[in-house]
């Protein structure tokens, strides 16, 4: 069944990409192969987000917590992360905005002048924003934005009592975007994970059971509709 137009029209979602590694292991491949199969996907869905108009949508590439993985494992996924942005070019004329969040500094030299230059080559792109997140943390994200504004408080630009949730938002990588309106989780688990921890306030959470390898067009469409059902109140009534 497929979703009426214009019915996820300006939503912004957060999708934690799980279960790559459980999708080969029942396939009796390493765990690279079940990566190889989600970056596909993670490919697809993006022109997906692109056709449903929505506001934005940030995919969870590669935690701060990642890097404990087996060597070639990580490997394997910035092997992907690297092919993909050499592609991401293709997201230019499909007017995306390309965000990359997280602590790129420490990713490959070469890396890092793709993803400036794709961030700067498509900033004044109109469409779905495309946000990212490579070597991410939330609570990292969050530190990194404490220690900005205790330099602009040293600095004198900046009184204690100015900081409030707006200035706090504006130091994240997401800053000038709006929160996302729901969280999606495939594989079945129920954790957040590091992701999005200021930004997801308010978020519904939507949990499926589906490996990230087998997530189709048809499960973002169930997990909207899902997220159509849900009342949000922000804590009224
Ligand atoms: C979580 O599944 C997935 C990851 C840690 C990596 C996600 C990476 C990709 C989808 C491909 C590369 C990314 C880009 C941007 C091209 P898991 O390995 O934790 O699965 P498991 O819970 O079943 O072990």
């Amino acid at each position: 069944m497929a979703l009426e137009p214009g019915r996820a029209k300006g939503l912004s979602i957060g999708i934690i990409m799980d279960g790559n590694g459980r999708w080969a292991k029942k396939r009796g491949l390493p765990r690279t192969a079940g990566h190889t199969k989600g970056a596909e996907v993670f490919r697809d869905i993006i022109r997906y987000c692109n056709e449903l108009e929505l506001a934005s949508v940030t995919f969870y590439a590669f935690s701060t917590e990642n890097w404990s993985r087996p060597a070639e494992e990580v490997n394997g996924i910035m092997k992907l992360f690297g092919e993909y942005l050499v592609m991401a070019y293709d997201y230019q004329k499909e007017n995306n905005r390309v965000v990359f969040l997280g602590d790129r500094s420490v990713l490959l030299p070469k890396y890092q002048e793709q993803m400036n230059d794709i961030e700067q080559k498509t900033r004044g792109n109109t469409g779905t924003i495309l946000n990212v997140a490579v070597n991410y943390g939330g609570r990292q994200e969050l530190v990194r934005g404490i220690r900005i504004l205790a330099q602009r408080v040293l600095d004198g630009q900046l009184r204690p009592e100015e900081i409030d949730a707006d200035a706090v938002s504006g130091v994240l990588y997401t800053a000038g975007q709006r929160d996302p309106d729901f969280i999606l989780r495939p594989s079945g688990e129920h954790r957040l994970s590091n992701f999005m921890l200021w930004q997801a306030s308010y978020a519904e959470f939507v949990d499926m059971d589906v490996l990230w390898p087998d997530f189709t067009r048809d499960d973002l469409d169930r997990a909207i509709e899902e997220y159509n059902t849900r009342s949000r109140r922000f804590g009224g009534l």
